[in-house]
């Protein structure tokens, strides 16, 4: 009787060793363990029958099956560890497609430059081309050509960057103008978008700004088109319920000028406190006029006789249309680069 059972406990051994080695997975590891050493378990089954036994063949019996017990054991915790490594070794190099996404940081334009696309693209939409000029300019393409001559008082009008006597940095995008007429036949319709330089620094101003500068030359042109084109753009970049009003003004290259302003899109509705217009319900944002004749003498190509060609001309900050349209209320802001402002747009 004892041997028989030290015999069955040797062979559930065996059989238990072959069935954990070909479970293949951690249930089925735990369901083939519990068929051997669980309360109905086969193994378990006989360690009851020992207190059945004669006295002195309980020992060698009981020794057998609990060497049995402690084997299926102990291959037990072995296969266990080694279907967990199993199973991580087949996850590495494999992505795991139900871990939440990781998002990619997404950039975006910056409030001048989303600016800057803004104003151009309504007015190629009006048919207008886009030119530019260098920054660098020659003291005649930035003053004398714009009818501001050596030693004309509206040349301190304009803090300028002297780089020598006769090379600034540009302080306006005006001389485009001119660049434009001295290589192109009118009629013209072109804006000129760009950087310009003056030596300013406070909450409205910064030494480095963006410009966009308007010249239309045809003949026929009138102060008409100029304000329905300028009424137009404002209604374009503003909304459409946006209120124009032109004040004369005074530029040596414009005759007559015109300073424009726009109805505050902040205080549509008459509350007071309006920290952009200041209550005034109205912002600068334009200087506009007819070319002055001068100026087309300052062209020396027949296309340009003053007799013949009539145009108008308008120029806007960038800037300052990205600060009055996103509400931003220190222009220096643009500049620094903090996230947490950029961020927002
Ligand atoms: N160039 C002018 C300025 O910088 C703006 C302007 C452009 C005014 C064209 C009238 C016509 O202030």
């Amino acid at each position: 009787m004892s041997d028989a059972l030290t015999l069955q406990a040797r062979a559930l051994a065996e059989s238990a060793s072959r069935d954990l080695h070909e479970a293949s997975g951690e249930a089925e590891l735990a369901r083939v363990k519990s068929s051997y050493l669980g309360k109905g378990g086969s193994i378990s089954a006989l360690l009851k029958q020992i207190p059945t036994l004669d006295p002195e063949q309980r020992r060698g019996a009981g020794s057998a099956i609990n060497e049995a017990k402690k084997k299926v054991e102990a291959l037990f915790v072995e296969r266990r560890a080694a279907i967990k490594d199993e199973a991580l070794g087949a996850s590495a190099g494999h992505v795991d497609v139900t871990l939440p996404g990781r998002l990619d940081w997404q950039g975006h334009e910056h409030p001048v430059t989303r600016a800057w696309n803004e104003i151009t693209d309504i007015f190629v939409s009006m048919g207008f081309t886009i030119a530019e000029g260098p920054e660098v300019e020659t003291d005649w393409h930035c003053f004398t050509a714009l009818n501001i001559p050596p030693g004309h008082p509206a040349r301190e009008m304009q803090d300028t960057f002297y780089v020598d006597d006769n090379v600034v940095l540009r302080t306006h995008t005006s001389p485009v103008q001119v660049r434009t007429m001295l290589h192109n036949d009118p009629p013209l319709r072109v804006i000129c978008p760009g950087v310009v330089y003056r030596r300013d620094n406070d909450i409205t101003h910064t030494p480095m700004f963006h410009q966009v500068e308007g010249l239309v030359v045809d003949q026929g042109t009138t102060m008409a088109e100029l304000r329905g084109t300028l009424a137009a753009f404002a209604r374009a970049f503003f909304g459409p319920k946006t209120k124009v009003r032109f004040r004369p003004s005074y530029f040596p290259f414009t005759e007559p000028s015109a300073e424009v302003d726009v109805s505050c899109p902040f205080c549509e509705d008459r509350t007071i406190g309006c920290r952009v217009c200041k209550d005034t319900r109205w912002l600068e944002v334009l200087g506009s006029g007819m070319v002055d004749p001068a100026v087309f003498d300052q062209i020396d190509r027949p296309e340009y006789d003053s007799r013949v060609v009539q145009g108008f001309a308008f120029g806007m900050g960038i800037d300052r249309m990205a600060m009055l349209k996103y509400g931003i209320g220190d222009l220096r802001l643009l500049f620094e680069n903090d996230q947490r402002l950029l961020e927002q747009f």
